[in-house]
């Protein structure tokens, strides 16, 4: 293939070997992102996978829209009928929750609404005064980023009232004002951005269908900047590779 000429022998070792676990750890500006490329035009190219079968995640919007540029270069002149997805985690979950959040038990339906961080702010600022707490004591900010960070630890409202002691009056308004703030987001079939990476590793947890659907769609997976993952981002991946295992991770 023409393209891989222009590749180091690690590289080229590194876009060759496409099926299985691989991990390729290089140093900044290495050539590593370059790899996640080449490797998904060696794929469609070379090994005649669908691009549809192929996902390859990455962090910002920007270095997915870069992603997407270069490698619709690299497949110049290819009649493809479908084209691979180059996505972010958020993305990617909101793709993945569109088509399927309605088999989790919570009511959702394919229409909800994604709230950010200023529409959250706002709901949680409503719950804090219809409970009756002091602002002052405790304002929307502080409870929004409690809330968010125990969600990024995967801890849902009732983990993290059940760590409340019993003299953490603080702790104990903020547990109260997460459960209502969780019922009104349900009630509104609206999710936060934490929720979004959150319901969809629940979603693939409960669902052995629609972890199945998604591991027969997804048959090649590209993570570029793996130090990056945080364990949700890492279980999510391990989700939707239970069957396959045709994941290439590049990182430093
Ligand atoms: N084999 C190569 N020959 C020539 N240029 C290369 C080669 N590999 C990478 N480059 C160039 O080096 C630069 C860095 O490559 P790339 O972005 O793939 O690295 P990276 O390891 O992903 O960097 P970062 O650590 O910033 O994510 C790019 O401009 C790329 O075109
Ligand atoms: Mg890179």
């Amino acid at each position: 293939m023409e393209i891989l000429s222009s590749l180091n022998p690690q590289q080229r070792a590194a876009v060759e070997q496409t099926e299985g676990a691989l991990l390729v750890l290089a140093g900044a500006g290495s050539g590593k992102t370059r790899v996640i490329t080449l490797r998904i035009a060696y794929l469609i190219a070379e090994k005649g996978v669908p691009p549809y079968n192929i996902l390859a995640v990455t962090f910002t919007n920007k270095a997915a829209g870069e992603m997407r540029e270069r490698v619709k270069a690299l497949l110049q002149g290819q009649n493809l009928q479908s084209a691979p997805l180059i996505s972010t985690f958020h993305s990617l979950c909101v793709r993945i929750l569109r088509q399927d959040i309605e088999h989790l038990p919570e009511g959702y339906t394919k229409s909800f609404t994604i709230y950010d961080t200023s529409d959250s702010q706002k709901v949680i600022k409503a719950c804090i005064k219809d409970l009756g707490l002091d602002e002052k004591q405790l304002s929307a900010r502080v409870v929004q980023s409690a809330i968010s960070s125990s969600k990024n630890q995967g801890e849902d409202f009732e983990m993290y009232a059940s760590k409340v002691e019993y003299t953490d009056e603080r702790r104990a308004a903020i547990a109260r004002a997460f459960k209502m703030y969780e019922e009104r987001l349900n009630n509104a079939n609206a999710l936060d951005f934490d929720d979004l990476l959150i319901k969809t590793v629940r979603l693939l947890r409960v669902s052995p269908e629609v972890r199945e659907k998604y591991n027969n769609k997804f048959k090649y997976i590209l993570v570029d900047e793996y130090q990056d993952t945080n364990p949700l981002q890492l279980a999510l991946i391990t989700l939707l590779t239970e069957k396959q295992q045709n994941i290439c991770v590049v990182g430093d």
